[in-house]
């Protein structure tokens, strides 16, 4: 393996998402051919010539988008019929894997491009961030189409608040989470953050907990289902108005997936170990200022000062040693993982968000992929744990609390327009 090749691929394609990558590809074409950078000096008056470079782009991009949503519908009728391996957009996009719904990406194209301006620039092509959100939206509009929608999940931090934070009364994220349950739509946190008391997970969403609990009281809600499944997959509480702390601890027997009574404490502390030594030998081979944490389904390591911050070069090369050395265990054959980049903290969780999302749809009554939503920011293939909820739902990809509330804005905004809400 060449070094290039190696630079190239082997350590940089888990930070690019490959279908992304491939629409901005296929859309960076119009672009080079009709976007005008030389306008500056045409004769002609500038507003023509942008305007007419404007609506040839729009034309263009919302044209390849529909043939994009032609092949998703053609990858899903395949994926129907148990022969996915046939489908074309495994062959151009080969990390593509199951969609719970079509996508309406020219629709959303058209939305994203009103308020982006995507196709009335002349030196920015699409970006990343363009189609994430093109996606994003595309992913909304159709959950709604075939609705309902029946249960959104959200990440914690970063997605409901910024990293390591609180959610604390005044995040506008609230009335939005409110206006949800009150649609009767079913609300579940799917956090990495691993507590066993429900006081640690009141303190990390009081604003959230005490203005549903106001809201019950007031009669504006009735019995709404707000669940929190911490640790991935590990620990499930519900909202409840007579509890302390309005959480009450759920037994594993009453949501545990038949698959995970294989999840023995043996297994467990097998893997803890073999994962607890890997992050002890980068603190001492990175020379890390960081410390061990050991928790029942779960070890990490965090910075021995709060104010220190690690580099985003220890963090990732820790994760992903981290990650191969218990992936090559045969621990790992007895049980699934997660090993992620918190931002200023490696873990390694029992089970993953995947798990943790089938876990609150079949404790919720069986609800299906196609009618639940996950929303979250880590989305990588390695390093990041909200990739594996892709497994159990249809997902929108956020990049901070902001893009979360909007989000929620535009679901609200097409349900009303859709007049199923
Ligand atoms: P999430 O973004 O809501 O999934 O939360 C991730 C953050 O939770 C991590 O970056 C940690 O700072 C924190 N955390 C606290 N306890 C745990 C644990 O047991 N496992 C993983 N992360 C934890
Ligand atoms: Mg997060």
């Amino acid at each position: 393996m060449t070094t290039r090749y190696r630079v190239e691929y082997a350590l940089k394609t888990h930070r690019r998402d490959q279908l992304i990558e491939w629409i901005k590809g296929l859309l960076a074409v119009p672009f080079v051919l009709h976007s005008q950078p030389t306008a500056v000096y045409d004769s002609k008056p500038r507003n023509h010539v942008l305007g007419k470079m404007a609506s040839t782009a729009r034309r263009r991009y919302a044209e390849i988008l529909h043939d994009v949503e032609e092949l998703i519908n053609d990858h899903i009728a395949l994926q129907k019929s148990g022969t996915q391996e046939r489908s074309k957009l495994k062959h151009l996009v080969p990390s593509v894997g199951l969609f719970f719904t079509p996508l309406l990406l020219e629709r959303a194209f058209e939305y994203q491009d009103e308020k982006r301006k995507i196709s009335s620039r002349r030196f920015v092509p699409p970006s990343f961030n363009d189609i994430r959100l093109i996606l994003n939206s595309a992913q909304v509009m159709s959950l709604i189409q075939g609705g309902p929608l029946q249960l959104v999940t959200f990440d914690g931090d970063v997605t409901l608040y910024a990293d390591g934070q609180s959610l604390t009364p005044d995040n506008p994220v609230i009335p939005r989470i409110i206006n949800l349950l009150s649609q009767d739509v079913k609300v579940g946190i799917v956090t990495a953050a691993g507590y066993t008391e429900a006081s640690k997970y009141y303190d990390r969403l009081y604003g959230l907990l005490n203005n549903v609990r106001e809201a019950v009281l007031e009669k504006e809600l009735v019995d709404p289902c707000l669940i929190i499944l911490g640790g991935e997959s590990n620990y499930l509480f519900k909202f409840d108005l007579s509890s302390e702390h309005c959480l009450e601890y759920v037994d594993r027997e009453n949501w545990m997936l038949p698959e995970m009574s294989q999840w023995t404490e043996e297994n467990i502390k097998t893997l803890l170990d073999v994962a607890e030594k890997a992050l002890r030998e980068c603190i001492s081979n990175l020379g890390l200022s960081a410390e061990i944490l050991r928790k029942e389904r779960a070890v990490g390591i965090i910075p021995t000062s709060s104010a220190h911050r690690l580099t985003r070069e220890q963090l990732e090369e820790t994760v992903l040693v981290t990650q191969q050395v218990v992936e090559m265990s045969p621990a790992a054959k007895n049980l699934p993982f997660c090993a992620f980049n918190g931002g200023n903290d490696i873990f390694v969780d029992i089970g993953d968000k995947g798990w943790g999302v089938l876990a609150c749809q079949r404790y919720l009554g069986g609800i299906e992929g196609s009618k639940t939503l996950h929303v979250g920011d880590q989305f990588l293939s390695v390093g990041a744990n909200d990739f594996k909820a892709r497994l159990a739902c249809t997902t929108a990809w956020i990049a901070n609390p902001a893009e979360t509330v909007q989000l929620l804005d535009e679901l609200a905004t097409h349900s009303q327009s859709n007049g199923t809400q």
